[in-house]
């Protein structure tokens, strides 16, 4: 990420305009941490100023509010470095590191499977591609089906969207994005495959295995009728795990194979082949169409509040239900009127990050597409809870 330390910074009068940024205001919290909000090149986004004890100032981008492309932060950094003045010690932010940021046509944002997500072709879905051989290989041979690749390894994304344009590929989604909590983007009676080849076991953290029962319940309602769940995996302790979940359904019928080969293998596979490990195959067929479910929307609040009252309550704490948790990080205030809140919150597996910006009386979520999900509607009640006593 580009950023720059510098031993000091002249404050700037706000809002004002240098070069291509507009700096509309400045939040500061106790900590004496500070962001500044910034227009530049048609977005608006926020920087972080942090003071660091030995060496005056980290200035860096807030990875809440960021820019789609890395160069236009790379630009507000420079502007607000030359506006204030600053004796920079150490910086990343010459013009040639970020200017070439690709972004890519088959990664797809959260937002795309909530707002505008829809093909009238057959969906599969591969969850975990890793080097993506088979999600390539079914892509090609199968030009009638839309796919979607679930992963959370950045590099293996990289490679995949390399290879995707390489290939001229142009049936596949990628889509940096924990799959337990995917499912739920996803229409009812939707989908005809879903793959699941080789999941991290985690027999030490099983709470972390992509396979769960509200997985396979989810994984259940979107599957339309006859279409399959499938695990590969060389674990046994996973493949018991898994078996055992679904020996219960009675909407679905499980088919298990030992050793069978597939067309293509990945690398794991070739390793645990020339280990001689056994690799177990359960597919899960569903049985019965799903009742339709609605698109997910946006959280939003509906009262007001005044930020003198919030600045009084507010203390850090971190509040859970069950499965999901709000963290009330950080307060910053812009001045007697207006401030923001630093939270985090979400599902335990997710941690989504986001301010709620306090502007005279108004209240709002910051950036505002703060998606309606099963945790995240859990954890904006929480939230609600909070300002109760303080609300209009
Ligand atoms: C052991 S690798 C297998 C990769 C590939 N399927 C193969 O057969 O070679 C497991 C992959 O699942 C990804 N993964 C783990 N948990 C995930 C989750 N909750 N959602 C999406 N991907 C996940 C990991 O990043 C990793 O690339």
């Amino acid at each position: 990420m580009p950023n720059f330390h510098t031993r000091s910074l002249k404050p700037l009068h706000y809002p004002c305009t240098y070069h291509d940024t507009t700096f509309h205001w400045q939040a500061r919290s106790q900590k004496g941490n500070v962001l500044v909000l910034a227009t530049c090149r048609g977005e608006t986004f926020m920087l972080r100023v942090l003071p660091k004890e030995a060496s005056g100032f980290l200035v860096k981008g807030d990875k809440v509010t960021r820019p789609t492309q890395a160069s236009f932060l790379q630009k507000a950094l420079i502007d607000f470095r030359d506006a204030s003045d600053a004796h920079v010690s150490h910086s990343n932010i010459e013009p040639k590191k970020f200017l070439d940021v690709r972004c890519s046509a088959y990664l797809k944002e959260i937002d795309f499977f909530a707002d505008a997500f829809d093909t009238q072709k057959e969906i599969w879905v591969e969850i975990g591609f890793g080097s993506g051989r088979h999600l390539l290989h079914q892509a090609k041979k199968n030009p009638h089906v839309q796919f979607i690749g679930l992963e959370i390894h950045k590099p293996s994304i990289e490679q995949v969207l390399k290879q995707c344009e390489l290939q001229s590929i142009d049936n596949i989604f990628v889509i940096d994005y924990d799959a337990r909590q995917f499912m739920e983007f996803l229409s009812s009676n939707s989908v005809g495959r879903i793959f699941v080849h080789f999941p991290v076991p985690w027999d030490k953290k099983p709470h972390r295995r992509v396979f769960s029962a509200a997985f396979i319940e989810e994984a259940l309602r979107v599957l339309h009728v006859n279409a399959t769940l499938e695990l590969r995996t060389d674990s046994d302790a996973y493949f018991s795990f898994v078996f055992e979940q679904m020996m219960h359904l009675s909407r679905a019928d499980v088919h298990v194979k030992k050793n069978a080969a597939l067309e293509i293998t990945s690398k794991y596979e070739d390793r645990w082949r020339k280990m001689d490990k056994d690799i177990y195959d359960v597919i899960l067929r569903n049985e019965q169409a799903s009742p339709d479910k609605e698109r997910i929307g946006r959280l939003a609040f509906d009262f007001h509040v005044d930020f003198a009252k919030v600045r009084e309550a507010f203390e850090e704490i971190l509040r859970r239900g069950e499965g999901f948790f709000v963290h009330f990080e950080e307060l910053f205030t812009i001045d007697e009127h207006s401030g923001l809140i630093r939270l985090s919150f979400g599902a335990n597996e997710r941690n989504e990050k986001c301010y709620i910006f306090i502007d005279h009386a108004t209240m709002r979520y910051l950036p505002e597409r703060v998606l309606d999900t099963k945790s995240n509607r859990a954890a904006h009640t929480l939230i609600e809870e909070w300002f109760h006593g303080i609300r209009h």
